[in-house]
């Protein structure tokens, strides 16, 4: 009976292992992770945020679970109308802007050297792979693998760092 039961359980533990490495799989499609990057932009159609929110993967997005998302980046940012910078840039605003443009925030040469604005698209790569969207730069952050994750995430940060 016990060996029974310990097969059981090893048998539940493949499964498992089997359903994870499916997982990782699926997770390391490249089609998930954008491919742009800061180097690969070509030229910038930036809209008014407003127009961004019409949008229907932003109209239609899960504001709660943008909500749940954006915890972790308060942890190193404001993103309310006056708020200080932190260990990363307060980030009001910065939807339509340059980056690396926030008043009294020490960049890294490679953010402060950059040179593109702020949209859903840039934002959608660099949330997903901070590394490889502008590489060398200080976020420390692995990134957000699901893309409905970050189509949520950026709905909520154009209705809340906007004015
Ligand atoms: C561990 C701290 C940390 C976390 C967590 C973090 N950031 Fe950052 N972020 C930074 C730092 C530091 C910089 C400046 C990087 C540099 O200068 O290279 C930055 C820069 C940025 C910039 C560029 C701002 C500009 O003025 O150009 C954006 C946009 C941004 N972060 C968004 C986010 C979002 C959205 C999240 C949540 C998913 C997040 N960050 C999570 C630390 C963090």
């Amino acid at each position: 009976m016990r060996s029974d039961l310990k097969l059981l359980a090893v048998a539940a533990l493949l499964t498992l292992a089997a359903c994870t490495s499916d997982q990782d799989d699926a997770r390391s499609n490249e089609q998930e992770i954008p491919r742009l990057t800061a180097a690969t932009l070509g030229e910038q159609t930036v809209l008014e945020v407003s127009e961004y929110l019409a949008q229907v993967q932003y109209s239609r997005a899960n504001r709660k679970n943008g909500a749940a998302q954006a915890q972790i980046c308060k942890a190193c940012h404001t993103l309310t109308e006056g708020g200080q910078n932190m260990i990363g840039p307060d980030l009001h605003g910065f939807f339509g802007r340059s980056v690396g443009a926030r008043d009294g925030f020490d960049y890294s040469p490679v953010l402060r050297n950059a040179d593109f604005r702020w949209t859903p698209r840039t934002m959608d790569a660099w949330l997903a792979q901070p590394g490889r969207f502008l590489p060398g730069n200080r976020m420390m952050f692995a990134g957000i693998m699901e893309s409905g994750d970050r189509d949520d995430l950026i709905a909520y940060l154009l209705d809340v760092t906007s004015d």
